[in-house]
């Protein structure tokens, strides 16, 4: 049930299917619903038409904010999920839409960086956390600090606080999930600073000169991340010593001989708060949330797995998303919660298509889930990407067909197959022999780990540089329509919640006679 609701569309889809049908009775042949009947088109724009009427600015104060990033889910991305999911469940799959797609509200975010034109994570979640376009590989600190500038990054003068810090100051509970290591540069540029996104632990600062915090430490000591309440996502390792082994038996990355875990728990206890560490599924589920006011879960020793690979002890997106909201919701203030999808934005850069949809169809998924959790009068819930890929979606095939195969109705010039999705650069590059094109006819596109085709050689897949979606629900949703820069969403997210310096709609109010 969850997993057919994902699809919000579908249900009306079925709606309009049943009406008409009672209209023009369908041959035998006709597939769900019968698209060579004018009526079918008519009746679902005509049902499109009347939800936008039926809309309600919401004006309220957003009382809860859940930020939901897509890494690298670019709108390509999200068209080919769309068949990918839907197939899955027996449909021709380009007819629905992704929960999130369903939508009052959408624009589009420009994501270049101050010194580059494509964004890379860190640059980016400094612009749609903080407000502040930044240089790539930095977080939380403006374009005034360059990437590796430890210096810059020890002054203080150039740090930027964002999302997390506002909504820790309004007294809201604040809460990470992601399925990358809690320290990478998505979830980092919540609460750390740091001139190198590679600077994850201790180990990881350059060998010689100035030493700056990482971020792992950052994370449990730092001024925004001690005051997080639910941090969920992978990244084990760089929370303890090389000379120790976790209850799972790996060992750590730590140098400086420091069980971070450890320490998180004495801070938390310290401030007079409840707290539990978990590392696998049963933990997580297990929580009492009404018990513990704070919870850290890190499920991996790296990146958690891939959904299609995950194990029974690994926790999904959804059931990590649910939790935090459970443990959450108990604030009176309300609460940020910044939830990432991080997997689809590796499974991009190996040019693995099919794990890139499968992680964005999950990621759907956990969206879903959240609403079902919330006072959706209250909450403002974004869904959005920091940045875009190389993948294209292809060719003239037949109406549901395979999204991950080739394409079927005609072959290139060459006379020889080429794939639906295929990406501009990445690992998926093919030789072939002296003027001809490699032929894909060979290769096995149900293999999950099948690269595919690309047209440069490169090691790992770029980012791409054009807008990525924005997909908004709840108080204030209208704001993000239209066009606009990448750093303008956490103004616009601040302004609906009541925090953050700026304009918000309570400081508004209160000066208006
Ligand atoms: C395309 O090329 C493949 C492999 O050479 C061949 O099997 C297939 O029949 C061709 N399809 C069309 C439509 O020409
Ligand atoms: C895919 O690759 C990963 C590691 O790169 C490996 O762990 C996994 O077993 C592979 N899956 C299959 C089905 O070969
Ligand atoms: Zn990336």
């Amino acid at each position: 049930m969850a997993r057919f609701l994902t699809f919000t569309y579908l249900f009306f889809v079925m709606i309009i299917y049943v009406k008409t049908r009672s209209v023009h009775k369908s041959n035998s042949e006709t597939p769900v619903f019968d698209e060579k009947n004018k009526d079918h088109w008519n009746m679902q724009a005509q049902w499109i038409l009347q939800t936008k009427l039926s809309n309600h600015l919401n004006t309220k104060v957003a009382k809860n904010v859940i930020l939901f990033l897509g890494d690298g889910m670019s709108i390509t991305t999200l068209a080919a999920t769309r068949v990918y999911l839907g197939q899955k469940y027996g449909h021709l799959g380009e007819e629905l839409k992704l929960s999130f797609e369903a939508f009052p509200y959408t624009g589009l975010s420009k994501t270049y960086c101050v010194d580059s034109n494509v964004a890379d994570s860190a640059c980016s979640g400094t612009a749609y956390l903080s407000g502040i376009k930044a240089n790539s590989g930095t977080v939380g600190l403006s374009a005034a600090v360059k990437r590796g500038d430890c210096k810059g990054q020890r002054d203080g003068l150039h740090s930027v606080t964002g999302l997390m810090d506002w909504a820790q100051k309004a007294g809201k509970g604040t809460g990470l999930v992601t399925t990358t290591r809690v320290t990478h540069a998505t979830p980092a540029a919540a609460y750390a600073h740091s001139a190198d996104r590679r600077w994850e632990t201790d180990n990881e600062l350059p060998k010689k000169g100035l030493r700056c915090e990482d971020i792992a430490t950052q994370m449990v000591k730092g001024q925004v991340g001690s005051k997080i309440d639910v941090i969920l996502g992978g990244g084990r390792r760089n929370f303890f010593p090389k000379t120790q082994t976790d209850p799972e038996g790996y060992r750590g990355c730590r140098s400086d001989g420091v069980d971070l875990i450890r320490e998180w728990k004495k801070r938390k206890e310290a401030l007079g708060v409840f707290p539990r560490f978990v590392y696998n599924k049963e933990g997580l589920l297990n929580l009492d949330d009404s018990l513990y006011h704070s919870v850290l879960g890190l499920f991996s020793p790296d990146h958690m797995p891939y959904h299609l690979e995950a194990g029974d002890d690994d926790p999904t997106l959804t059931e990590m998303t649910q939790k935090a909201i459970l443990m959450l919701k108990k604030k009176k203030n309300g609460f940020f919660l910044f939830v990432e999808g991080g997997r689809i934005d590796t499974a991009h850069h190996e040019t693995k298509a099919r794990k890139a949809l499968d992680e964005t169809a999950e990621f759907a998924k956990a969206v879903e889930a959240a609403l079902r959790l919330v006072d959706l009068q209250e909450t403002l819930v974004v869904v959005t990407s920091d940045h875009s890929h190389t993948m294209t979606y292809s060719g003239y095939s037949k109406r549901g067909s395979d999204i991950l195969g080739l394409v079927n109705r005609n072959n290139a010039s060459d006379n020889l197959p080429y794939a639906t999705l295929s990406y501009a650069n990445g690992p998926g590059y093919k030789e072939a022999g002296r003027f001809h094109r490699y032929n894909l006819a060979k290769d096995d596109f149900n293999d999950v780990n099948y690269t595919y085709p690309s047209l440069v050689p490169i090691n790992r897949e770029t980012h791409g540089g054009e807008d990525v979606a924005v997909f908004a629900r709840g108080p204030w949703s209208h704001l993000f329509t239209g066009s606009f820069e990448q750093n303008f969403l956490p103004h616009a997210i601040a302004y609906a919640s009541c925090i953050g310096p700026g304009l918000t709609t309570c400081k508004s109010k209160s000066r208006s006679p």
